[in-house]
C-alpha cells in the first residue's frame, strides 16, 4: 500500500512563570517600548530552576501522544531537537524516552539551533519511509539557561518552552509534501555558545568573561533571516509546485515580529495567514514552531487538506522549510 508521512497528533508544554518587558526594564538599561517596537515581544516564559529540557519536553511529548491516541510504546524513535539538552551528554531524547515510557524507541538529539524541529520533521518522514512506524519528535530549548541577564542586547530576545508532534503514515497525497533544509556554516560564528566545548571547556577564565552565556550578532542573523526566509519559502513551494496562494496558515519561526512581517510582505502572505504568537512567548528556539503549530491546531482554525508551510532559521547558521497537508490520518 502506498502511504504519505504527515503529522498524528501535536503537544506543547510552556513553564507558568512569565516575564514581562517591564521586570526587564528592572534588570537593564531598556523599555518596553523598545522591546515591542524592535521585536514584537511583550513576555516569555522562563522554567524554573529544578526543570530541565527533559522535563518541559516529556510533557510536550505525552500530549502529543495524546492527541494522536498513541501510547508510548507504539513509538520506535524519538527525535529531540535542542540546543539546551539536559547535560551535554547523554541525549535528551533518552531521558525522555525513559521518562515517558517508551521502551521501543531508539533516541537521539539533533543540534540545528532554531531550525532544528523542521530538521527534525525532515529525518522523521525519511526515517518512516525506511521503515520506522512512529516518531515523537519534539522541540525544545531553555534558553533562559544561557542567556546573559545583564546584556539587553540579547536578554530580551529568549523564552523557554517545548512543542512536539508524532510523525507517521497518512493517506497518499497527505503529510510532509515538500523540505528544503540547508546551511551555512559560514555564519556559525554569528551565534554560538563560546564556551563548555571541546573547543573551549569552561574555566574560571571562560565564566570571567560571561563566555557560557549565548553570543550573538544580531544585525548579521537578521539579515540572513530575512533573505533565507523568503529563498527557502520560494524553494519549498516550487517543490511542492504550490504558490503561497495555496498555504492556509504560515508559521515562521517566532524570532521578531520585523523578521516575520518583512518576509510575509515580500511572499505575499496576508496576516490572517500568518501565525503570530512572539508577544507571549519570544524566541523559543526549537520550540519556536511546534508550539506555534499546536496552537493552531487547538484553534480548530485548520481543515483536512488545508496546507502549512513551516519556516526557520537559526544557529549554525541553518534554515528549514516545509510544506504539509494537513489530515489523511489512516484508520
Ligand atoms: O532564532 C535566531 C536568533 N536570533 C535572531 O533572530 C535575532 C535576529 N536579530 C534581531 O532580531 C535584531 O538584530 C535585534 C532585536 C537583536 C536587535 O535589533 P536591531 O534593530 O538590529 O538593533 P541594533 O542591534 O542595531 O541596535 C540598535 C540600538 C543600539 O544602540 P546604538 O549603538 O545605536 O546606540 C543598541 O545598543 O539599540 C540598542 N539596544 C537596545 N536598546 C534598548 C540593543 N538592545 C537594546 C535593548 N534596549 N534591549
Amino acid at each position: 500500500m502506498s502511504f504519505s508521512v504527515g503529522i498524528l497528533g501535536t503537544g506543547r508544554a510552556v513553564p507558568d512563570q512569565v516575564l514581562t518587558n517591564a521586570d526587564l526594564e528592572k534588570r537593564v538599561d531598556t523599555t518596553d517600548e523598545w522591546i515591542t517596537s524592535r521585536t514584537g515581544i511583550r513576555e516569555r516564559r522562563i522554567a524554573p530552576n529544578d526543570m530541565a529540557a527533559s522535563d518541559l519536553g516529556a510533557l510536550a511529548g505525552r500530549r502529543a501522544l495524546e492527541s494522536a491516541n498513541l501510547s508510548a510504546e507504539d513509538i520506535d524513535l524519538i527525535i529531540v531537537a535542542t540546543i539546551t539538552g539536559d547535560m551535554p551528554f547523554p541525549a535528551t531524547a533518552c531521558i525522555i524516552q525513559d521518562k515517558i515510557g517508551a521502551k521501543n524507541a531508539a533516541a537521539f538529539d539533533l543540534s540545528a539551533g532554531c531550525s532544528g524541529f523542521v530538521y527534525a520533521l525532515d529525518v522523521a518522514k525519511n526515517m518512516v519511509l525506511g521503515g520506522s512506524k512512529r516518531v515523537l519528535v519534539i522541540g525544545v530549548d531553555l534558553l533562559s539557561r544561557v542567556t546573559d541577564y545583564s546584556d539587553r542586547a540579547t536578554c530580551v530576545l529568549f523564552g523557554d518552552g517545548a512543542g512536539a508532534a508524532i510523525v507517521g503514515a497518512v493517506a497518499d497525497g497527505y503529510g510532509i509534501i515538500a523540505t528544503d533544509i540547508g546551511a551555512d556554516g559560514a555564519g556559525a560564528e554569528f551565534l554560538k555558545l563560546p564556551a563548555g566545548g571541546s573547543r573551549r571547556p569552561v574555566t574560571d577564565r571562560t565564566i570571567e568573561n560571561r563566555e557560557h552565556y549565548l553570543c550573538m550578532a544580531g544585525n548579521e542573523v537578521f539579515k540572513f533571516a530575512v533573505r533565507i526566509m523568503g529563498d527557502s519559502t520560494h524553494r519549498v513551494l516550487a517543490k511542492a509546485r504550490l504558490t503561497s496562494e495555496d498555504i492556509r496558515w504560515f508559521i515562521p519561526h517566532q524570532a521578531n515580529i520585523r523578521i516575520i512581517k518583512s518576509a510575509a510582505t515580500r511572499l505575499g502572505i496576508s496576516d490572517d495567514r500568518l501565525f503570530i504568537n512572539v508577544e507571549r512567548y519570544g524566541n523559543t528556539s526549537a520550540a519556536s514552531i511546534p508550539l506555534a503549530l499546536d496552537e493552531i491546531v487547538e484553534s480548530r482554525t485548520l481543515n483536512d487538506g488545508d496546507y502549512l508551510l513551516v519556516v526557520g532559521f537559526g544557529a549554525g547558521l541553518t534554515w528549514g522549510a516545509a510544506i504539509i497537508r494537513w489530515g489523511g490520518i489512516i484508520g
